[in-house]
């Protein structure tokens, strides 16, 4: 092996060798840089006679040539081993199966609540939504039931330990009813002065509370209030209209509905709303369902109405138990533990 082909090996040895890009231009300068091995022969050529210039340059520039492309081979298999690593390292599997959202889905509760908007809705009742945090004056005397009047122990009662800026004591409110007191009042004012008698339809869902708990009872529950006020209203009008929306909300017209004397503070007479399905795991037994009356004309009063003029029907129904009956539920808490093992059924 000749000299220049002992340098072009050393030059491609020192190449291979170099395992990164910074040592492969070190190992370039080496040999092709300003004192590099092959520029000195290149320098060197200065010093030979002419006739031999030509072919030692010729062979120098073969040797030459052949140094750069082992560099240029090398920078290549430097830049390709960097891209395989680089691949390697930002991996993407692509077969691995992504990530899924759950499928949500309405509470069992408040798609009973859906429910019962939609049909009162389609009765042309209007929805009403107020206040859970009430005062004394809503929750009770409003409704007919004087401080201190043993009926107010009907509805055990959370009362929050501060007073409103009024300085009237604030309860969480143990039922809907204080909202048939509100929505009336808003809708007597807009009717104030005028000849029409206000013709109120309106029902009033939402969250309710009382110490109680058991299978059937729970601190926390949600009731539907309705009220009808009008001029010619009757019994029988909210019997027909409970009827049917108790027969659209059970999708069954082989159901029967009675109403069973009972008391009330704020309806005289008052009455509890019974309903017996004729058919299906229910059949055969009275089942209580809701409240109801002919609200007190003190009541009447108390919305800013005439109760000479003005009549009004109500009632206030449970709508965790509406909820029970319709999904075959045995016990209420189940709908407030949040186990999806058995919400989850309600997708
Ligand atoms: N507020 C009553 C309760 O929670 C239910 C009720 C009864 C509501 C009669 C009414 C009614 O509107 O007329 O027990």
């Amino acid at each position: 092996m000749n000299e220049l082909d002992q340098l072009v090996q050393a030059a491609k040895t020192a190449f291979a060798e170099a395992t990164a890009v910074a040592d492969l231009e070190n190992a370039k300068a080496k040999y092709l840089g300003k004192s590099g091995r092959i520029t000195e022969q290149l320098k060197a050529l200065a010093a030979l006679p002419v006739d031999e210039k030509k072919a030692r340059g010729a062979l120098i520039n073969v040797a030459k040539q052949q140094v750069e492309a082992a560099l240029a081979d090398r920078r290549q298999a430097l830049a390709d081993a960097e891209l395989a690593q680089q691949l390697r390292a930002q991996a993407l599997d692509v077969t691995l199966p992504g990530r899924r959202r759950g499928t949500g889905a309405l509470h069992p509760v408040g798609r009973a609540q859906e429910r019962i908007e939609a049909i009162f809705g389609s009765m042309g009742f209007d929805i009403a939504d107020g206040p859970e945090i009430e005062t004394d004056w809503y929750s009770f005397t409003a409704l007919n039931n004087p401080e201190n009047h043993p009926a107010r122990s009907m509805q055990d009662t959370f009362y929050v330990d501060v007073k409103d800026s009024q300085g009237r004591w604030l309860n969480l409110r143990p039922h809907t009813s204080p909202m048939q007191i509100r929505y009336a009042q808003a809708h007597a004012r807009t009717h104030a002065g005028a000849a029409v008698m206000p013709d109120i339809r309106v029902i009033a869902p939402g969250r309710t509370y009382r110490v109680d708990s058991d299978a059937t009872h729970s601190p926390m529950f949600h009731q539907v209030e309705g009220l009808w006020v009008g001029e010619n209203v009757s019994f029988k009008d909210l019997k027909a209209m409970y009827l049917n929306f108790i027969q659209a909300f059970f999708e069954t017209t082989a159901l029967v509905l009675r109403f069973r004397p009972s008391y009330f503070p704020f309806t005289e007479p008052s009455a509890e709303i019974d309903i017996m399905f004729e058919r299906g795991p229910l059949q055969g037994r009275w089942l209580e369902v809701s409240g109801s009356g002919q609200v007190h004309p003190q009541v009447i009063r108390h919305m800013g109405l005439d109760p000479e003029r003005h009549v009004g029907f109500a009632f206030g129904s449970g709508i965790d138990r509406l909820a029970m009956l319709r999904y075959g539920v045995g016990d209420l808490r189940l709908f407030f533990d949040g186990d999806l093992r058995f919400l989850s059924q309600f997708q």
